[in-house]
């Protein structure tokens, strides 16, 4: 098992490029069979869902569009705690078929957010896929539509996935060794 150092933490190997892309076709054709006969639309999240984003969607045969959004947290000028802020929403989703494209759902916070921002919008359905989800460290009411792997509760790097902005780039999923 290869063990990885970034920063100052060693990783080691959770899942291999080869589980992850064939996982991800599992999921593509999951999304084949449900959608069939509908164009969705699936909403990226930056930065972090761009590799499985890109893999996904190259599993996808049916109808459909795709889009990305971020997610900026920043400090609010009270002391409550963390203001988030959706940007780069470009497509009008009255009506539409929504997948959201997600790397983790650890908290579920960021989900939770996501969701309520974009079903205020009017799809028809909506959907959350996302590659790596920790359901003991979910503090929301919230469960993913499509999973890649479900994980224990450790910190994660690779495919997308960063360290302090670093990690990005390895086609591996690398878990925090003890
Ligand atoms: P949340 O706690 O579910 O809202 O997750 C928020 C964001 O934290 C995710 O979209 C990731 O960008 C990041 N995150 C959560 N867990 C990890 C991890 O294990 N490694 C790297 N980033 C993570
Ligand atoms: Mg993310």
């Amino acid at each position: 098992m290869s063990t990885i150092r970034i920063h100052d933490k060693n990783f080691e190997s959770l899942f291999s490029s080869t589980q992850i892309q064939i996982r991800v076709a599992q999921i593509g054709a999951q999304i084949n069979t449900d959608y069939y006969g509908k164009c969705p639309l699936f909403i990226g999240v930056l930065n972090g869902a761009f590799l499985f984003m890109a893999d996904l969607i190259k599993n996808i045969s049916i109808e459909c569009e795709l889009s990305f959004v971020k997610v900026s947290s920043y400090s609010g000028t009270k002391s409550t705690g963390t203001v988030k802020e959706m940007i780069g929403l470009s497509h009008d989703l009255t009506g539409r078929d929504v997948i959201i494209v997600e790397d983790i759902v650890d908290t579920g916070d960021t989900a939770v957010y996501i969701m309520n921002e974009l079903k205020s919008k009017n799809p028809a359905t909506i959907r959350f896929a996302t590659i790596l989800y920790k359901p003991l460290a979910l503090k929301q009411d919230f469960k993913p539509d499509y999973v890649g792997f479900e994980i224990p509760p450790d910190f994660v790097v690779g495919y997308g996935l960063d360290y302090d902005g670093l990690g990005r780039n390895l086609n591996d999923i690398y878990r925090l060794k003890a």
